[in-house]
């Protein structure tokens, strides 16, 4: 029989490309998701790639009485992997409460159910806004923590610390925290990919909507940073690469490889890449143009932060394979199949 895994948030733009890595690697998955920021259409998605539909269960995991009911009905779960979270940054400054309600009562009702059921593995989706602006270049996972810059940043902070604290209280659990860097790009057969709700926040979304013409224009938040063009830098991640890491993380911990009870990894592909070269790299890959306006720093960025990936390479054999350009290249494909 194989493993079963239950993905939280496996209907969203990360946990849907995770639960494809993973039942193209023979593991069995539950995706549990309350659709606040997904398309139920997505299984379908998942199943015309992989040729299985996962299954599936609506509801919120801030509902302890409906995930204990979960866990009764789903006996033989191995593992956890949990996505699932509110993820916008100027919303999380705008509703606190609501960040702090949603993304730390979701993380306690899992551990709650991982001590009473007896399910000991865990993966979390944090986030490298642990770390807010470093004072050195590259990141590593020794690099100190800093204060969060936003709500939602301190919520992947103390999420980290409530798994390491409920992970040393009980011998038997085990856990796992990534670090995304900036997660873009989508799946090569353009069947998922990321929805933003609204007028996206992020770069790559607000990019790939302006060349298909749904924006007039991209902002370019500052050129007057401390970097080689005076744009800010960051580290891009294919979706892919990532949803990958978590599979090798599973791997890990099912098989029992790690090296302490709770392990952190920083999860990019080490390269520090500025706005005005993800520009640059879109046009080469797509030879489309990027119409853009240099305006004012956005409040509350950071001027560059790239990750030192070592550990994830040495220890969880994982590096990240897919070039800018190629990341870039799918992020325009499903733009362009999602009007289509
Ligand atoms: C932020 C969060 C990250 C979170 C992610 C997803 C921080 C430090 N980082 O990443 O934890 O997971 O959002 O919500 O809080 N930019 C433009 N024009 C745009 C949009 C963005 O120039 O229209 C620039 C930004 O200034 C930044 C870069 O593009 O330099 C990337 O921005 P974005 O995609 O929003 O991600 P982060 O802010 O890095």
């Amino acid at each position: 029989m194989s493993n079963q895994i239950l993905v939280t948030g496996g209907t969203g733009f990360i946990g849907s490309h995770t639960v494809v890595e993973l039942q193209n690697s023979g593991y069995d998955v539950v995706i549990v998701d309350n659709l606040s920021n997904s398309k139920i259409e997505v299984l379908d998605q998942i199943e015309e790639i992989t040729g299985i539909k996962p299954k599936f269960e609506q509801f919120d995991l801030t509902d302890k009485n409906k995930l204990a009911g979960f866990f009764e009905k789903y006996s033989n779960l191995d593992a956890i992997i949990h996505f699932a979270a509110s993820k916008a940054v100027g919303e999380s400054v705008e509703k606190p409460l609501m960040y702090y309600h949603n993304n730390l009562n979701s993380l306690m009702n899992i551990m709650q159910c991982m001590n009473d059921f007896d399910v000991n593995n865990l993966v979390f989706s944090s986030s490298c806004t642990v770390y807010g602006q470093p004072e050195k270049l590259p990141v590593t996972e020794q690099t100190p923590r800093k204060e969060a810059e936003s709500p939602y940043g301190n919520t992947k902070s103390i999420c980290e610390d409530i798994i390491r604290d409920t992970v040393y209280a009980n011998s038997k659990l085990k856990g796992i925290a990534l670090r995304y860097f900036n997660p873009i790009g989508a799946h090569e057969t353009a069947k998922i990919g990321e929805l933003p709700l609204g007028i996206p926040n992020n770069l790559i979304p607000f990019l790939t909507q302006t060349v298909a013409g749904i924006r007039e224009e991209l902002s370019v938040f500052g050129d007057d940073y401390n970097t080689p063009d005076g744009s800010a830098i960051r580290d891009y991640i294919h979706v892919v690469d990532l949803a990958k890491a978590h599979v090798v993380a599973i791997e890990r911990l099912l098989e029992n490889k790690n090296q302490k009870a709770y392990e952190y990894f920083n999860v990019g592909t080490g390269n520090g890449v500025s706005v005005l070269e993800i520009i640059e790299s879109f046009e080469r890959a797509t030879r489309e143009k990027v119409p853009y306006k240099i305006v004012d720093r956005r409040a509350g960025d950071i001027e560059k932060i790239y990750a030192d990936t070592s550990l994830a390479n040495d220890e969880l054999g994982w590096e990240a394979k897919s070039t800018l350009d190629e990341t870039l290249h799918s992020a325009w494909k499903w733009q362009k199949h999602i009007m289509a």
